[in-house]
C-alpha cells in the first residue's frame, strides 16, 4: 500500500518454531481422544493450518467466521457471526483457534455462542496477544507471542484484507503527518 511500510516483528522461521513448540504443549495437555479444532475466519486459516499438523492427536477441523471489524485497525464493538460450524460440538473438547486477541470481544462473544452447545470443554489458542488492548475478559491457554500495542499484519493477518498472504509477522508502519 503506498505511504505504509513494513518491519518485521517475527520471521517465518520464529513463527514455525513456535507452533511446532503450542501443538505440541497441546498434545500433551488434552487426556486421549480427539479435538475438535475451530479456525477463526478469515485471519487464522494459516495458524490453524500449521498448528493442526503440530497436533498428532485425531482432530476434526471446523470453521466459523467473524466479523467485528470495519475497514480500520479497531474493532467497531459489534461481533456478527457470518458462518456457522458445520459440525456438532457437544461432549467434545474445543480448541478456538484465533490469529490475535486485541480487545477480547471477538472471543468474549464466539465462548459464550459455543458454551452454549454444552461441549466438554473449551480452550483458545491464538498466535498473538496484545494484552494491553483487552476491553473484555478472555482466557487464552496457549498463545504464541505477546506483542505491545502496535498494528500488524501478515501471516493471515490484514489491513483492508490486505498483507495476509505474508510469510512474517510484520508490523505495519505509516510515515509521521507531514
Ligand atoms: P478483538 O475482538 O478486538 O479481540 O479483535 C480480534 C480481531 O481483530 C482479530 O481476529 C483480528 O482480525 C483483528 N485485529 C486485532 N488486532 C489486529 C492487528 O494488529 N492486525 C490485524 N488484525 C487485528
Ligand atoms: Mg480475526
Amino acid at each position: 500500500m503506498p505511504g505504509t511500510s513494513l518491519r518485521i516483528l517475527f520471521s517465518a522461521q520464529q513463527i514455525q518454531k513456535r507452533i511446532q513448540e503450542m501443538g505440541a504443549q497441546i498434545d500433551a495437555d488434552y487426556p486421549d481422544g480427539s479435538l475438535h479444532v475451530v479456525c477463526i475466519l478469515k485471519g487464522a486459516c494459516f495458524f490453524m493450518a500449521d498448528l493442526a499438523r503440530a497436533i498428532e492427536r485425531d482432530v476434526v477441523i471446523d470453521f466459523m467466521g467473524i466479523s467485528s471489524y470495519g475497514g480500520g485497525k479497531s474493532t467497531s464493538g459489534a461481533v456478527q457471526l457470518t458462518k456457522d460450524l458445520d459440525t456438532t460440538v457437544e461432549g467434545t473438547d474445543v480448541l478456538l483457534v484465533e490469529d490475535i486477541v486485541d480487545s477480547g470481544v471477538t472471543l468474549n462473544y464466539l465462548i459464550n455462542v459455543i458454551q452454549q452447545r454444552k461441549p466438554r470443554s473449551v480452550r483458545v489458542a491464538a498466535l498473538l496477544d496484545k494484552p494491553d488492548r483487552r476491553q473484555r475478559p478472555v482466557k487464552v491457554t496457549y498463545v504464541g507471542f505477546q506483542i505491545p500495542d502496535e498494528f500488524v499484519v501478515g501471516f493471515g493477518l490484514d489491513y483492508a484484507e490486505q498483507y495476509r498472504n505474508l510469510r512474517d509477522i510484520c508490523v505495519l508502519e505509516e510515515p509521521p503527518a507531514a
